[in-house]
């Protein structure tokens, strides 16, 4: 069912506030620090973002579902820099199996998912010998830098029209550089194809899917929309031994209606965006004129009246005063680009790590926020800004070589400018 045409069951009673976010964009930003929620929450926001937030910092019990398996025991042990919400230097390990017909076998031993963990220490009978997952010998590896999901309600909000007129735009305008980014097309939980937009490889189309995905596969926490556990390293009779079935009053994470999902993607949904270090910097000229900006694009804008599910049968809050007639200021087209031989993946394409990304598409990195991440790259392997932007199509190959190649004929000042600029964001 198309957006629009979804129920509405909720609609918020302030007109006021309609209406002045009818009559300006504003441009939402941290306003108390990383780690506040956006300005002009609806009281039932600010309620969900407080709950989500407690969802969001704690570590799980086996009795609540963790494991068998489990990569860690709560969003809050990757997502942690500089504050709870943001990234970490720490790696997510993906594996499968190149086979020698070059077929891939996502699923091989276990993968896509390493879950090095186990539950079997905090199982009271101690029946449990289960051991956590290592890569298998002659595996394919791909690893991946946690991201921060600062800002992500307001990428959410984005209207998929707008993300597929910007791939457009790029295939008729930017032609001279080679730039045509494409979305990355995947099913949401209402069977709708849209654009994916989370994910490195922009694999995944909304955050409630994102953040199922995480508790299902990073935690072990099965849910309504990651309904079966992985299976360690690929024997899928699970020890039931290993899990504790103790009936836990209100654990809504497995439940109907997702309640637990809802819960934790609020979190994300109202977290603010960074605040930029500094504005009106000379490098943000140069920004624009050599291109970096055909991919980074500045910014999107989200619809005048912004609606969210609030469950999975689709009922919905809005127009929601925090996210409508907004400038999200990420610095990025939220599509993907051949960024050549030397970034290639080692995953194909049509893996749930991939979605239809080739091995050298990657989602354009949203630059906001830059300024306190410490490793960069899809890979966590840059140390800094300049390496990061020799790592654009370095061998030629790929869509960002030309604008490379500006930038390396830009004068050693320029260059510096730009650099501050990128830092500054
Ligand atoms: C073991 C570390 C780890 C844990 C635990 C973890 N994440 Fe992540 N998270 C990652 C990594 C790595 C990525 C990038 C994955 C990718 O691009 O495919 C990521 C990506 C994300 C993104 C998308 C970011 C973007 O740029 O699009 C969201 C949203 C997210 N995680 C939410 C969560 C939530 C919610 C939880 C808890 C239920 C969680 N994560 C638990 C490591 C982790
Ligand atoms: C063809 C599209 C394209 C162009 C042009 C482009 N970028 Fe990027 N940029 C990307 C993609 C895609 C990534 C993610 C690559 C990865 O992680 O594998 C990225 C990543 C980055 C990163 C690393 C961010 C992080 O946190 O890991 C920085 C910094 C960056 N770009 C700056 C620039 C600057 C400055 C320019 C102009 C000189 C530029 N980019 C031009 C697409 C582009």
């Amino acid at each position: 069912m198309p957006l629009t045409q979804r129920r509405f069951t909720v609609f918020l009673a302030l007109a006021s506030i309609s209406f002045l976010v009818a009559i300006s964009s504003t441009n939402a930003q941290a306003q108390g620090g990383l780690g506040s929620p956006l300005p002009n929450l609806a009281p039932s926001e600010a309620k969900a973002f407080t709950a989500g937030q407690s969802q969001f910092f704690r570590l799980w019990g086996v009795q609540e579902g963790l494991g068998p398996l489990t990569s860690d025991g709560g969003c809050s042990r990757c997502h942690k820099q500089p504050v709870i919400g943001g990234g970490a230097a720490r790696l997510l390990t993906f594996y499968g199996l190149t086979n020698p017909d070059g077929s891939f076998d996502q699923f091989y031993l276990g993968g896509p998912f390493l879950q090095p963990l186990s539950n079997a220490p905090f199982i009271k009978s101690g029946l449990c010998t289960l051991q956590g997952e290592q890569v298998p010998v002659g595996a394919t590896v791909e690893k991946r830098l946690t991201a921060p999901v600062f800002g992500f309600g307001l990428v959410d909000a984005i209207a998929d029209a707008d993300i597929l007129n910007q791939a457009a735009f790029e295939l008729n305008n930017y032609q001279a550089d080679g730039i045509h980014g494409v979305a990355n097309m995947v099913l949401d939980y209402h069977q709708v194809l849209r654009p994916g937009r989370f994910g490195r490889k922009a694999q995944q189309p909304t955050l409630l899917q994102q953040v199922a995905a995480a508790f299902g596969h990073d935690l072990g926490i099965t849910n309504p929309l990651v309904k079966t556990e992985d299976c360690p390293q690929g024997d899928c009779n699970i020890d039931p031994n290993c899990t504790d079935n103790t009936p836990v009053p209100n654990n809504t994470n497995t439940g109907s209606g997702g309640k637990g999902i809802f819960n934790i993607s609020h979190f994300a949904r109202f977290l603010a965006p960074a605040a930029p270090q500094q504005t009106n910097l000379p490098g943000q000229t140069i920004f624009m004129s050599i291109g970096c900006n055909e991919c980074h694009l500045p910014s999107y804008q989200t619809p005048a009246q912004v609606f969210y599910d609030t469950d999975l049968s689709g009922t919905q809050f809005g127009p929601s005063p925090s996210l409508s007639n907004q400038l999200v200021n990420l610095y990025s087209d939220l599509l993907l680009h051949d960024m050549g031989k030397k970034n290639a993946g080692t995953f194909p394409a049509n893996t749930l790590i991939t979605n239809q990304a080739t091995q050298q598409q990657w989602r354009t990195t949203p630059l906001w926020g830059i300024f306190y991440r410490t490793a960069f790259w899809h890979n966590g392997s840059i140390k800094d800004i300049p390496s990061a932007i020799l790592q654009h199509s370095p061998d030629g190959t790929g869509e960002a070589a030309a604008v490379l190649g500006k930038y390396q004929a830009l004068s050693p000042s320029d260059q510096a400018a730009l650099v501050a600029f990128v830092q500054s964001l």
